[in-house]
């Protein structure tokens, strides 16, 4: 082509149709197509919001957001998609890998089956996935570990089965929700490596120990939630360095030995439940003189004493230890079972 040819080509074309729209015209009918096969896979729609879903302008559907692209131009394209409680019925096909512009799916309190898509390996703009309170099942959708921009991953209320992968641990996420899953599964070791500010795993059958790692997670940790699993073994020290945690809840789980005298040293802890576990020991002094600490919960195990200091707190309960002339403990004979005054220090990960 001759610098003239060019010229014109490129000139009738910018006269003809302005770049922006045909560009944008390219994205949004991938949009139209692929939201109709979605559309015709879902078998109810009990608020009737799919309804909206006709015509080539996805960008007026119901629950699907667009956005301008930050390139040249301003490209208008599908950026979100949020169908939060709408009651809906189906799966998630393929085909929706190609919406690659998304940033965000919120999918929550639906009644959508199968699994996460292989194809969302494609979502490199993706940094929220709410897919929580649905039935989907399978084992851990490792897919979510191939989106580099995920920083939200919430898939808790289905029904995951399986184990927690390694990789999970080392993503750049600020919070993870994988409770009320079936997944049957140790914590890895790099546990620690996830800079997630909230973590919740709870209601699960989640066994093994704690990983010392979790101490590494001190400058971003504020929430995390680990109860109604199986975890055994001793709680370890490390914990203590966790400066920014408000909740700690390890409740219902199979926790041996003493509360270690380092959590004395949460000083941001405002909750703490370690009830129905087989701990034994004093509590220490220090956690109950924890400046913001409002609710410490540690019945049901076999602690030996408390501070009185612990008995001032706003809300605290002792009920079922071994307490010396504290109300509602356990019967003597339960007390003298040696098998729970456990050393921490020999006991290892895999202490039962
Ligand atoms: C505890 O977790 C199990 C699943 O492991 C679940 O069936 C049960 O409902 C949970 N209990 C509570 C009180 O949430
Ligand atoms: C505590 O230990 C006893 C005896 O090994 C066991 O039967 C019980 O299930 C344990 N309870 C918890 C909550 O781990």
């Amino acid at each position: 082509m001759t610098p003239r040819i060019t010229f014109v080509v490129l000139f009738s074309l910018l006269c003809l149709v302005p770049t922006s729209s045909l560009l944008l015209s390219l994205h949004l009918q991938v949009a139209f197509t692929v939201l109709q096969v979605w559309r015709s896979t879902i078998t109810l729609d009990l608020h009737n919001v799919l309804e909206t879903w006709v015509g080539l302008d996805v960008c007026s559907y119901t629950g699907i957001y667009c956005a301008q692209t930050l390139a040249v131009g301003g490209l208008l394209v599908v950026s979100g998609i949020d169908l939060n409680h709408f009651g809906l019925a189906g799966t998630l096909p393929e085909e929706l890998g190609q919406l690659t512009d998304l940033a965000f799916i919120h999918l929550n309190s639906n009644q959508f089956t199968g699994s996460i898509p292989k194809s969302f390996r494609n979502l490199k703009l993706l940094t929220e996935l709410d897919v929580s309170n649905n039935q989907l099942s399978g084992t851990f959708p490792s897919v979510v570990l191939s989106m580099p921009s995920l920083r939200f991953l919430d898939i808790r209320f289905n029904a995951f089965e399986g184990t927690l992968p390694a990789e999970l641990f080392d993503m750049k996420l600020d919070a993870l929700f994988v409770n009320d899953n079936n997944f049957a599964s140790s914590i890895p070791e790099n546990f620690g490596n996830l800079p997630a500010s909230v973590v919740v795993l709870a209601n699960n059958d989640i066994y093994g120990c704690v990983p010392e790692s979790i101490g590494r997670m001190s400058s971003t940790l504020h929430e995390i939630l680990l109860l109604n699993n199986s975890l055994s073994s001793c709680i370890p020290k490390e914990i203590g360095n966790l400066v920014e945690l408000t909740v700690l809840d390890i409740g219902s789980n199979k926790f041996v030995g003493p509360l270690p005298e380092s959590m004395g040293g949460m000083r941001s802890l405002e909750q703490l439940n370690v009830a129905e576990n087989n701990l034994s020991g004093e509590i220490p002094a220090g956690i109950c003189e924890l400046p913001r600490l409002r609710n410490f919960t540690y019945s049901y195990n076999y602690f030996d004493d408390d501070p009185p200091i612990c008995l001032n707190l706003p809300k605290y309960s002792d009920d079922g230890n071994c307490i010396p002339g504290r109300p509602a403990q356990r019967p003597q004979e339960e007390c003298t079972n040696q098998r729970f005054h456990v050393s921490c220090a020999t006991a290892g990960c895999n202490l039962a």
